[in-house]
């Protein structure tokens, strides 16, 4: 609309102030931010651009432009005066070209921006003071929901959802991030495998291989699905990308969207595809949130799909996959979880989920605050062996840090029939044994003379292991540098055995108890000395059988 349609509009009906004063305020808008928005331009040479960024500066829109054409566009707290951090863009793609950088910054805060091949601060990169040891952490910026894990090619590929301008979610411009990884452990960080495009932002979903090339895109394409969400109109549709090229770059499909159910179902709330190919009825299943539930969509050629049936009761980020029942694969059953650790077992014919039992959940919720520390976990297809092994986001916070919120250790899901009914277990995957470095061991030992040994050890991150008794009235308290983390009575330890393993790794811990029956994770938010692991009963504490301690090798060397 043109500024003089714009005049005849106001000017057409109503009262004349009150549109004057709305026009004058619009026209003084436009000019103050074309007058206020500067520019940087450069030839690029480098890989990165690093952007200095100010906690307390105003988050502005700043956009690349190459012969005006605004090829990214991005918000960011371009620092004022102090920089608390730097966050850098990947600009190999424009070697040789001049961006031009613009943003309603000040010249002077726009020309602290430079190019460089090393990201600012590439020297402290992983040993930063609070930076997790052994869990994948982004190298910067902000990470959510985990999208699409796959063993792929040789390797495992882990994506989720990162907004890497900033430390808050801005689910306007959400990226696909990815790393790769050979052994579940160590992960390199690659450049975004998604990044926006005309129809908004890639929000969450998932990766299958397309072995028969039921896509047309070739043989064993890495084929993703998610969510653009576009965050003008709200909407969100389902969409495909792919990549040929061993994931090293992901091409949109140009029938993009595949899904848009946004009227049929009267909401915006459709997102999170996640498709497995289901051998039995020789179709794609996609189990997607819409409105109120899950839906179930089949499809033979993965672009046209068909819905088939709704489960209500679980909320965003599904997972879904078939498990033997204590190992037994004359027996297997299938587990349908949402965001939240909370599932359902049961069965699937290939169109319709069947549950067998209530609402459970495999981890607890967060004591202190309400609302899960775990949460969007997702599970890698195609495993080279039989486990199902899942990787969930940790809505944990690192003081300081360039960069919030962690992947939680990888662990792996179990059937196990229990004096309840039929339960999902997770537990550290065994991998985590090739991290141990210095081990510690102790057998019939008093919380008190434990206390003595462990105070010895300094604060790094651990792999703890115990076998133990609680008598009534009794209670297992531990803290971390004076942060008491966890504190069980007998009631808490079910029957059935009395172990617990324990990860602490900087800001979190997470807590395995008798076999996984009992998942914990916590943040280590209110630590106050430096006295490492720590019994906070002595005297009504466990009765410790065996008492294992290990420091952990870091991921990042
Ligand atoms: C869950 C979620 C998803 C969505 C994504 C956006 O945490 O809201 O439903 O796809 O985050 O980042």
């Amino acid at each position: 609309m043109s500024i003089r349609e714009l005049y005849r509009f106001l000017f057409s009906t109503g009262k004349r102030q009150t549109k004057l004063s709305l026009f004058i305020t619009l026209i003084l808008l436009v000019i103050s931010v074309s007058t206020f928005s500067n520019e940087l331009k450069l030839k690029i040479t480098k890989h990165y651009l690093n952007i200095p960024v100010g906690y307390r500066a105003r988050m502005k829109l700043m956009e690349i432009k190459i012969n005006g054409k605004v090829h990214r566009e991005f918000p960011v707290q371009l620092a004022e005066d102090s920089v608390n951090y730097w966050i850098y863009i990947d600009v190999k793609e424009f070697n040789g070209k001049t961006v031009a950088l613009t943003s309603p910054a000040s010249s002077k805060s726009l020309n602290r921006i430079y190019q460089d091949d090393q990201i600012n601060g590439s020297d402290s990169l992983y040993k930063e003071k609070n930076r997790p040891q052994f869990h994948f952490t982004v190298k910067r910026g902000w990470s959510n929901d985990v999208n699409g894990p796959i063993f792929y090619k040789n390797q495992y590929h882990l994506f989720w959802q990162s907004f890497p301008f900033g430390l808050s979610w801005n689910t306007g411009f959400m990226y696909w991030g990815h790393a790769v990884s050979k052994d579940l452990l160590h992960w390199q960080e690659l450049p975004h495998a998604l990044m926006l495009d005309s129809l908004g932002s890639p929000w969450s979903g998932s990766a299958v291989i397309d072995r028969n090339n039921d896509g047309g895109w070739g043989k064993d394409a890495l084929v993703l699905y998610y969510t653009a969400f576009d965050r003008v109109s709200g909407k969100q549709v389902q969409c495909i990308a792919y990549s040929t090229d061993d994931a090293k770059t992901f091409k949109r499909f140009g029938g993009n969207p595949v899904i848009d159910s946004n009227w049929e179902m009267q909401t915006t709330d459709t997102r999170d595809p996640h498709v497995f190919w289901h051998e039995p009825s020789k179709h794609w299943v996609m189990v997607l949130l819409e409105k109120d539930g899950l839906s179930f969509y089949n499809s033979s050629d993965m672009k046209k799909w068909e819905k088939q049936s709704h489960f209500k009761g679980l909320w965003e980020c599904p997972d879904f996959f078939e498990l033997p029942v204590d190992g037994d694969n004359q027996n297997k059953k299938w587990v349908l979880h949402g965001g939240s650790p909370e599932y359902f077992i049961g069965t699937f014919d290939g169109v319709k989920f069947t549950p067998e039992s209530g609402r459970l959940r495999y981890c607890d919720e967060n004591k202190d605050d309400p609302g899960d520390v775990l949460y969007a976990a997702q599970s890698f297809e195609n495993m080279p062996d039989s486990r199902r092994i899942q990787m969930a986001w940790g809505r944990t916070e690192h003081p300081g840090m360039p960069f919030t919120q962690m992947m939680l250790f990888p662990t792996e899901f179990t059937l196990k029939k229990t004096a309840d009914g039929i339960r999902l277990l997770a537990n550290p995957i065994s991998e985590i044994e090739k991290l141990h470095a210095k081990g510690y061991e102790w057998r019939s030992i008093t919380p008190k003379r434990a206390n003595e040994e462990l105070v010895k050890i300094k604060p790094v991150p651990l792999h703890i292991k115990m076998e133990f008794n609680l008598d009534p009235g009794h209670n297992l308290r531990l803290c971390y540098n004076g942060d008491e983390f966890l504190n069980l009575t007998p009631d808490d330890i079910q029957k059935g055995g009395n172990t617990i393993e324990i990860l602490v790794d900087k800001t979190v811990t997470e807590i395995f108890i008798n076999g996984g029956k009992r998942y914990i994770v916590r943040n280590l938010n209110k630590q106050r000395n430096d006295d490492g692991l720590q019994f906070s009963s002595e005297k009504y504490g466990p009765d410790i059988h065996h008492l294992e301690v290990f420091e952990m090798n870091s991921i990042w060397n």
